[in-house]
């Protein structure tokens, strides 16, 4: 078998919302201080749906495929489903990822909720920061 999956790597080689969304009103960074990967995610959200979402990842081509999966599984949609997108998730739409490449699907889990939470601040919005755990980088094999 493969090691990586079909749709990995056409989401690796025709990654989906690349790039930037200058007027977005939640911006998330998060990186792994292991590995050296960075991935931001913009949103654009109106009335609780997000309506744009793009992202610059610098890493790994399972993380750019995780980017490029995860914002094509949380655009158009409301933000509560956004906010239960887990990575486990992310990496079942990409028919799997190697055990020890699951760390980079967190990356995406992980700068969405960085990205909603950020949105929040911006608005004012009270939420529960407890719920937005923080990005946790350097687990072997996770
Ligand atoms: Fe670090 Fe993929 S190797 S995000």
């Amino acid at each position: 078998m493969a090691l990586y999956s079909d749709k990995v790597m056409d989401h690796f080689r025709n990654p989906r919302n690349v790039g930037v969304i200058e007027d977005a009103n939640g911006v998330g960074e998060v990186g792994n201080a292991k590995c050296g990967d960075i991935m931001k995610i913009y949103l654009k959200i109106e009335d609780d749906i997000i309506k744009d979402v793009k992202f610059e990842t610098f890493g790994c081509g399972s993380a750019i495929a995780s980017s490029s999966m995860a914002t094509e599984l949380i655009k158009g949609k409301p933000l509560s489903s956004a906010l239960e997108l887990t990575n486990k998730a992310v990496a079942e739409a990409l028919d799997g990822l190697p055990a020890y490449k699951m760390h980079c699907s967190v990356l995406a889990e992980e700068a969405i909720k960085r990205a909603i939470a950020d949105y929040y601040k911006r608005a004012g919005i009270p939420y529960d920061e407890a719920a937005f755990r923080e990005f946790e980088c350097c687990h072997d094999g996770e």
